[in-house]
């Protein structure tokens, strides 16, 4: 199995699935821009920096809020997909290790979703404390999990197989909030409790979905291991009768934090 994962893991193999394996609902990330950018309190001078902007899923919304948001991706067809959703956003190809911008550059700075996946994740957080001005805000955001019993078998059926890695950047979100309350940052967390909702998918949407390998955790098994795998569950699935017509629902929720420096980093 295994191969070299790289140093970090850019999503160019799932541009045009991202939306639909990671969907949230329009309403919802209108309410987590609202959010921030109330939260933020930015005049159009003042930018703000979607860092691992992905196919744009927040930083759309943000730009539609008047906020003036530059997205940077490594991943030239997530950018791509991002630029379909909508065409006025400043985006720019950039490593997050080493970012183009010159020093305070930025009031705020967004990840979501991003430093599991970079391993030298703390290189990142450095480049962004950079980039922002010093009493700048950076916000991370985690969406609890899709907990579909399908996607659960999935999950537990590559770990029987030996098949999962942990992550190849920060292990978890609390490895994350430790390691930059160590750094000198004080973090709060942004009141989200409305930012809930729930999702409602068919079982054969989802079979259909996890034959692609969407989920970055497995893309170092070869394909003729995942389709192993995609047999085993499918026999699985494939044993409840109503499989065709059957639908599961996750509860999911969207945690974001403030985090800011009280001191710069040595110059
Ligand atoms: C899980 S996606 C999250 C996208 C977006 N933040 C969202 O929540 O929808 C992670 C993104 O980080 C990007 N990425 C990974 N490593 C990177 C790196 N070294 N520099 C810049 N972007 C990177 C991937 O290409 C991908 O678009």
């Amino acid at each position: 199995m295994a191969s070299d994962r790289g140093e970090y893991l850019s999503f160019d193999r799932v541009a045009d699935l991202y939306e639909a394996t990671r969907y949230m609902p329009p309403h919802i990330l209108a309410d987590a821009a609202r959010l921030l950018s109330e939260d933020a309190r930015l005049t159009p001078e003042r930018l703000f920096l979607d860092a691992g902007v992905g196919t744009g899923r927040f930083a759309r919304h943000l730009h539609r809020r008047g906020v003036t948001v530059i997205g940077a991706d490594i991943s030239a067809t997530m950018l791509l997909q991002a630029r379909k959703h909508e065409p006025a956003l400043r985006l720019v190809r950039a490593d997050l290790r080493s970012l183009p911008f010159p020093s305070k550059r930025f009031a705020c700075a967004l990840m979501v979703h991003v430093l599991h996946l970079i391993q030298d994740w703390q290189q990142v957080v450095s480049e962004i404390r950079r980039v922002l001005v010093p009493e700048g805000s950076l916000y991370l955001g985690m969406e609890s999990p899709k907990r579909f019993p399908t996607t659960e078998l999935y999950y537990q059926l590559a770990e029987e197989r030996e098949m999962t890695l942990p992550n190849l950047g920060a292990r978890s979100f609390d490895d994350i909030l430790s390691y930059l309350m160590e750094h000198g940052a004080q973090m709060e967390t942004l009141d989200t409790d409305h930012i809930r909702w729930q999702q409602t998918v068919r079982t054969s949407d989802l079979l259909q979905a996890l034959r692609a390998n969407p989920f970055s955790h497995l893309w170092h098994v070869s394909n003729q291991e995942h389709q192993e795998l995609m047999q085993e569950l499918e026999g699985r699935v494939k044993l409840h009768p109503d499989w065709k017509v059957r639908t599961e629902t996750t509860p999911m929720h969207l945690s974001l934090w403030r985090v800011r420096w009280s001191a710069r980093p040595e110059e």
